[in-house]
């Protein structure tokens, strides 16, 4: 009897492992509630990128291909190709999709810089809005309206939409989306927005607290943290920013996280212990501040990370090598979601 419950238990036992799988970053991140994930580029397309993606993610957004030049080459082409094949991946994959970005000062197609009146912009800026919320109705979990609309100094960027319609250019196109939304977040994404006390950090707070105030319809703030192991890093004033967001009911993304190394320390030990530590600080403020929704990296890979080709001297950013082996980072992250 003792020997046919406890064949009974090893039978159990190894089913349920079979069927649950293996542990992942991705999985255990979706246990504890937290969307984590990349930007992905052309590894969606490549077989062991799409394994390597499956394992750390279950929120996906693109790198490029959603962008105004990617998407819409000219005013009458639009190319869903690519954004349709990662839809068709994520949904076979039970991953969910960000959008990045309907506006932005780059990457933009030429009659968007060449646009010249209020009126051109207004017609551009609804039918870019609508037209992608109808496409991809009911399949986006996140939309980033609009990318990176600040200074450092906490003034407004003069971006061509700036330029022809002022700042209202960004209520504007929150309220246009909001009407065509089916259940997606309305995010505004930034950089060097995370830390309580710098101009732009402050700015960006306090102009999306008065378009709650007007009730302009925003859901939340990414915060890009694009960081550096040789830069000041102050988790302090980064929770502090967090905590002020989740007052006025904003919720937050750690929306393109990498942490780069200068090429002369890549192998130094003390070095890559700084990168796992900002990590790792990172992914623990995202567990414990109840607002911080999401954890996406911006690419896991350092074959293709954006990183080298923008800050000559510094590379190494990502969670997995540029052989998708895994970073001793990436065993930190797997630890600290049990
Ligand atoms: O697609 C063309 C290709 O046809 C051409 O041969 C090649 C030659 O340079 O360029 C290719 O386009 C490049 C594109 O990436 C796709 O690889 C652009 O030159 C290059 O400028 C572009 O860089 C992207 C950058 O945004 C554009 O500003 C990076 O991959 C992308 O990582 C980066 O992402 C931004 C976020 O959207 C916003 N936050 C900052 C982040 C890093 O800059």
């Amino acid at each position: 009897m003792k020997k046919t419950i406890l064949v009974t238990s090893l039978i159990v036992s190894l089913l349920t492992l079979v069927s649950c799988g293996k542990e992942t970053i991705a999985s255990r991140a979706t246990k504890k509630g937290l969307e984590i994930g990349t930007a992905y580029a052309s590894d969606i397309f490549d077989p062991e990128g799409q394994e390597r993606i499956k394992e750390f993610s279950n929120i996906l957004v693109a790198e490029n291909f959603m962008k105004c030049a990617n998407l819409r080459p000219n005013a009458k082409f639009w190319n869903w190709s690519d954004i349709d094949h990662s839809i068709e991946f994520a949904e076979k994959n039970n991953i969910q999709m960000k959008f990045h970005t309907m506006f932005w000062h780059q990457q933009n197609s030429s009659f968007i810089n060449n646009m010249k009146s209020k009126e051109e912009a207004l017609e551009i800026m609804d039918n870019h809005i609508i037209t992608i919320m109808d496409h991809l109705k009911g399949k986006i979990k996140v939309y980033d309206v609009v990318n990176e609309m600040f200074e450092e100094d906490g003034s407004f960027r003069k971006s061509i939409w700036y330029n022809l319609l002022g700042e209202e250019y960004i209520a504007h196109a929150l309220t246009v989306a909001s009407e065509h939304n089916s259940g997606a977040k309305l995010y505004l994404n930034e950089y060097n927005n995370e830390c309580v006390g710098y101009p732009k950090a402050d700015a960006m707070y306090n102009f999306v607290k008065s378009l709650k105030e007007k009730g302009v319809p925003i859901d939340g703030v990414g915060m890009q943290l694009h960081l550096s192991t040789d830069l000041p890093f102050d988790p302090d004033a980064i929770r502090a920013n967090c905590k002020r967001y989740a007052d006025i009911g904003i919720e937050i993304s750690f929306s393109e996280v990498d942490v780069r190394l200068p090429a002369s320390k890549f192998k130094d030990p003390e070095e890559i212990k700084k990168q796992e530590y900002i990590y790792t600080t990172l992914l623990d403020i995202a567990l414990t501040e109840p607002n911080v929704k999401s954890f996406i990296v911006w690419g896991m890979y350092d074959r293709t990370s954006w990183v080298p080709a923008t800050f000559g001297g510094y590379g190494n950013a990502c969670i997995y090598d540029v052989e998708y082996n895994k970073k001793p980072v990436y065993e930190a992250m797997f630890e600290q979601l049990k």
